[in-house]
């Protein structure tokens, strides 16, 4: 975009929305302003650190140091952007509702904002919100001041292509010129823009999150169905796949979804509708067979060691997903507290998210290398597809534990490998181990075979 004069912007919140949104910009070349309100990320920032580990992010941000500014000061972005994008947390409640309180902060410091500013919500938030903000703004004789739902859809480690190259942008406007301003910011980028009502703009995240979390909690019904039946869920996703009206993704079998958005908006989207008078039966199935799903690890590995007390689990990966060290609603947090429920010792690592994971996980002995987690253990169980987790197959991993048994919540490696290689391997959905191990195992619980 060099030469092309485009318009200064401002990003409230220097989180994974924030932050990606804000280095991207800043490559399409605007000027953007990131606030922040969190003890030291401004000044980490400013020195040149980023307070996430997003591929690329660092290297963008860096890239485009001459275009971007830190502030705690929400003044200063405002003096500097008529379009301020709000990319503020929304965690939920302990009920599942949606935590807005990040939101209303920064609504009760625009105190008076200049006629002609578009506040715009990336944050998401349950249908309604929107409007909520306008009757506020209306209300304080702020009818100049736009405001625009702009929901975000990047995913965690391929964030930065998510926002450069999105399946489209959606905006929802009150005021068809606000929603024209900010659709100039993404112009440059060629997706196709929907042009919609704040509310149904609101609706487009949570049903799309709701989605995508039906069709994971869908795939890995189907791979419980396959150990029964023998069937293999591999090849059963790819065979669905390629039926065009359904396409091939998010059909990855494994111990289901995690992270900042699919549990968090699930949630929310049954909540909304709960508090609207309508029970969502099928959201609330998608929940409870994610966290039954996790669960079944635990039965996996009892099926081989009998019962778990004192045995040595290496727990590989810990991050929600590879690529992140994210450990929001990570299956480790549920797998680790039930295998030291069991009397198992865990043996904790991940290549990224060790000092993530040991502020949330208690009671396991987080190990630094993978060599030193797998070293003597029972059972190696991947949580996590990391590729550094290819590497388990291997004579020098088998020998060095005392029961050379894998079970794959990810469906990472090859089956035929693993047990070529002298590992007793059990995936999801995929045709069984046929001779458990070692022998003090009981025989396999009944519900696994
Ligand atoms: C997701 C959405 O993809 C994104 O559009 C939205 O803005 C935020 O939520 P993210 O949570 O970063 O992004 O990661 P994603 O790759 O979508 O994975 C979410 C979870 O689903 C992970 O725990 C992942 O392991 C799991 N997953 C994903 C599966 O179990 N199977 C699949 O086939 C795909």
């Amino acid at each position: 975009m060099a030469g092309e004069e485009r318009e200064p912007l401002g990003v409230v919140g220097a989180g994974w929305v924030g932050l990606v949104t804000a280095a991207c910009f800043a490559e399409l070349g605007h000027e953007v302003v990131v606030r922040d309100i969190a003890p030291g990320r401004i000044a980490a920032l400013e020195r040149g650190e980023s307070p996430i580990h997003e591929p690329g992010l660092g290297e963008a941000l860096a890239r485009n140091r001459q275009r971007l500014r830190y502030t705690e000061d929400l003044g200063e972005l405002l003096e500097a952007a008529r379009i301020a994008f709000v990319c503020v947390g929304t965690p939920s409640t302990p009920e599942g509702d949606t935590d807005l309180s990040a939101v209303w902060h920064v609504l009760d410091e625009l105190d008076s904002p200049e006629e002609g500013l578009v506040l715009v919500m990336k944050s998401t938030v349950p249908v309604g919100t929107g409007e909520r903000i306008r009757a506020r703004f209306d209300a304080l004789g702020l009818a100049g001041v736009g405001y625009v739902s702009n929901p975000e859809f990047l995913s965690e480690g391929t964030a930065l292509l998510d926002v450069t190259s999105p399946d489209r942008v959606v905006i929802g406007a009150f005021a068809d010129e606000d929603g024209r301003r900010v659709a100039a910011v993404y112009e440059p980028l060629g997706a196709p823009i929907v042009h919609t009502d704040v509310a149904s703009a609101e609706m487009i995240k949570l049903a799309s999150n709701a989605a995508l979390a039906t069709r994971i909690s869908f795939i890995n019904e189907i791979a419980n169905v396959c150990e029964l039946v023998g069937a293999d869920v591999q090849e059963v996703a790819r065979g669905i796949g390629l039926d065009r009206r359904l396409g091939p993704h998010f059909l990855r079998a494994g111990i289901g979804f995690g992270g900042s958005c699919f549990p968090k908006d699930a949630s929310a989207l049954k909540q909304l509708a709960a508090n609207s008078g309508y029970h969502f039966q099928l959201l609330s199935a998608v929940i409870e067979v994610n966290e039954l799903q996790k669960r079944r690890i635990i039965q996996k590995l009892q099926a081989h060691l009998g019962p778990l007390r004192d045995r040595t689990i290496a727990l590989l990966g810990l991050a929600y997903k590879p690529h992140t060290n994210d450990m929001r609603e990570a299956p480790s947090l549920v797998i680790a507290p039930r295998l030291l429920a069991e009397g198992a010792v865990v043996r904790a690592w991940d290549p990224v998210a060790l000092d993530e994971a040991r502020a949330v996980l208690g009671g396991v002995v987080f190990a630094e290398t993978l060599h030193d987690a797998v070293n003597d253990a029972d059972a190696a169980v991947i949580v996590t597809e990391w590729p550094e987790l290819l590497e388990l197959v291997s004579s020098d991993v088998r020998d060095a534990m005392r029961t050379p048994l894998i079970v794959d919540g990810r469906n990472l490696l090859d089956p035929a490998a693993a047990r070529a290689a002298g590992f007793t391997y059990e995936a999801i959905g995929r045709p069984l181990a046929l001779v458990p191990h070692p022998p003090r195992a009981k025989e396999p619980a009944r519900g696994l075979l």
